[in-house]
């Protein structure tokens, strides 16, 4: 059931039930992180493996000084500059919190999210909440409660309704290494802008199948019909005669009906171009296509997350 109850959403995670909630990256599937049954359901409902861990969402990154053992002072000034907001850090973990919740790894992600909807409830809570993004495990992540309800309203007793996702791709995920930040998951908040802060930071987001950041497996973020990279026009050549979906930066491709077709941002905006992005690749994957064909946006700010999540889409 889709709702705007807070009340009604802390009651269910009070009784280590799962709630789907709204954050300003994406929506969460969350349970209370001291509680490894509310966690283990978490895991059961998005079908996710267990060694791919959770992040930990809190109301003040004050509050995240129990879950950790250190914060290093790097992490201090990001989180001064960015919490709340689109970026998750990765600090050694404390007893607080579950093994489940880390898949046994030495370090806890923290985030503090910035919809007003996420904070209010976390404020009202007396205990974080371990959420992954709503959607089946290796599938495209959910930016509104619609989506949510479509491919896990059987499975969930509440959506919380917060109205579609202003950033529209995962938190930035950031850790520390020999001094240097490292960042593990390009995301909402531009690795240009953590440089601001910190000085240059190291991009490991990479995938394999045992990585630090395991949702940096390669094939993620997939709809069903197949997804080809390139230029668009020559894609168009290759695949004449075919049902084909586009997503495009900027301008429409001639010849292929609009309502085929995702415009990420006519005027050029990368982060509205995030904004769009995974909602407009559901709504192709809903259609009866043979291919769709995709283009890579500049490899800048924003740009680069969204490089990443066409990137994976397009592994198979
Ligand atoms: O924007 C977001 O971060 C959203 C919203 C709901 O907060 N959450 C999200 O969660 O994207 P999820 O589970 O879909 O992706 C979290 C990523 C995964 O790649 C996971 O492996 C990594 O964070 N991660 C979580 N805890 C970790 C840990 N302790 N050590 C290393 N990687 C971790
Ligand atoms: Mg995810």
């Amino acid at each position: 059931m889709i709702g705007s109850d807070i009340q009604h959403a802390m009651e269910l995670l009070q009784q280590e039930q799962v709630v789907a909630i709204p954050t300003e990256t994406v929506y969460g599937l969350a349970g209370n992180a001291f509680s490894p049954l509310a966690v283990s359901t978490i895991y059961a409902v998005k079908g996710r493996p267990a060694f791919d861990p959770l992040i930990v969402h809190t109301s003040r990154f004050e509050r995240a000084a129990a879950f950790t053992t250190r914060i290093p002072d790097m992490a201090y000034r990001l989180a001064e500059r960015f919490m709340p907001g689109p970026l998750t850090l990765l600090l050694p973990r404390s007893e607080a919190i579950p093994d489940i919740v880390t898949a046994g790894l030495p370090r806890v992600a923290i985030r503090v999210p910035g919809h007003p909807v996420a904070h209010d409830l976390l404020e009202r809570l007396d205990f974080p909440l371990a959420a992954p993004s709503a959607n089946p495990f290796g599938y495209i992540s959910p930016t509104t409660a619609q989506h949510v309800e479509s491919q896990l309203g059987d499975k969930v007793p509440y959506i919380l309704d917060g109205g579609p996702c202003q950033v529209g791709v995962e938190s930035t995920i950031v850790g520390f290494g020999d001094g240097q930040a490292v960042v593990y998951r390009k995301g909402g908040l531009a690795v240009e802008e953590i440089e601001a802060v910190v000085g240059a930071v190291s991009v490991r987001a990479h995938s394999s199948s045992n990585p630090q950041a395991p949702g940096m497996l390669k094939s993620h973020y997939a709809p069903r019909v197949p997804l080809v990279l390139g230029e668009l026009r020559a894609l168009h050549e290759q695949y004449r005669g075919k049902a084909v979906g586009v997503v495009a930066f900027r301008q429409a491709l001639p010849g292929i009906p609009l309502q085929q077709q995702l415009i990420l941002s006519p005027s050029g905006g990368l982060a509205e171009a995030a904004r769009n992005l995974f909602a407009g690749m559901r709504y192709l994957d809903g259609l009866p296509l043979d291919v769709i064909i995709a283009e890579l946006l500049p490899e800048e700010g924003l740009g680069r997350a969204i490089n990443d999540r066409l990137r994976r889409a397009a592994a198979r």
